[in-house]
């Protein structure tokens, strides 16, 4: 496989922002629309400890390489959150502690449920599952890096923009190990095609979109992938999806952005 996850484990660090001036936003501070965007994105990436909770319960934690390549990718979606946080607190928005556990407990039964119900799902599927939760994760990473990519075009900020590009340039990493592994995986069965299209289809959303409000998904959304240029990127991601075997015309993100933003 072209992807090393040993050496990908050995190089895995914390994003350094600590030679980073955060009060220059006291002067130039960032536009409220830009700030909502970052609150949502701080708690989706501080949210990926309970998204791995709920992928430990499938036969992707039976092999290896796959569990070493989530623990550091935890491990640096865990400090994505810290730097958006240190960035909101900056503008005087709370975070910390007391906010991640508000997020956690709003979820509610249905996330209580949640690795119970992924568990059998995922069980009686079996090996192919972790096609799906490959491509599943080469799609949110796609995604996750348009996102951020527009944000940083849209605010024009340096400091967001330095702070940005060091965040994108892991999450490159990370759709390097997912697409590696949903591209071999899918490659060598057509039954894990079949269901990985069909999960996709039906029940896909926007990273974060089960965890955030829908007034909050639906902001991020018309944000980021709406206009000319916001429709371009997600043609972009959908575009890479379409490389994937057997997901070829999905039109997912597309499709999923244009419904929130009707509804
Ligand atoms: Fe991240
Ligand atoms: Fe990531």
């Amino acid at each position: 496989m072209g992807f090393c996850v040993d050496d990908y484990a050995r190089a895995a660090a914390p994003v350094r922002w600590d030679d980073i001036d955060l009060t220059v936003f006291r002067d130039r501070p960032l536009s409220p629309g830009t700030l909502r965007v970052l609150r949502y994105m701080c708690d989706v990436e501080s949210h990926t400890v309970c998204y791995l909770r709920d992928l430990l319960v499938t036969p992707s934690h039976a092999d290896p390489e796959v569990t070493t390549f989530l623990t550091m990718w935890n491990y640096e979606e865990y400090w994505h959150g810290e730097v958006l946080a240190d960035v909101l607190s900056a503008h005087g928005v709370p975070t910390g502690s007391a906010h991640v556990r508000e997020v956690r407990l709003r979820q509610g039964w249905r996330d209580k449920l949640a690795p119970i119900k992924q568990s059998v799902i995922a069980n009686l599927v079996g090996d192919d599952f972790v096609a799906t939760h490959m491509s599943w994760g080469a799609v949110n990473e796609w995604l996750t890096h348009a996102g951020y990519t527009r944000l940083m075009r849209i605010e024009n900020h340096p400091t967001l923009t330095e702070l940005l590009s060091r965040i994108a340039a892991q999450e490159t990493r990370h759709i390097a190990f997912y697409a590696t592994q949903a591209r071999e995986r899918l490659g060598r069965s057509s039954r894990a095609q079949r269901l990985t299209r069909f999960a996709l289809a039906r029940a896909w959303q926007p990273v974060g979109a089960n965890v955030m409000p829908r007034a909050e998904v639906r902001h991020l959304v018309g944000h980021l992938m709406s206009g000319t240029d916001g429709d371009k990127a997600a043609d972009r991601v959908d575009s890479k999806i379409d490389t994937l075997p057997g997901l070829s015309g999905l039109h997912l993100v597309r499709r999923r952005t244009e419904s929130l933003l009707r509804a």
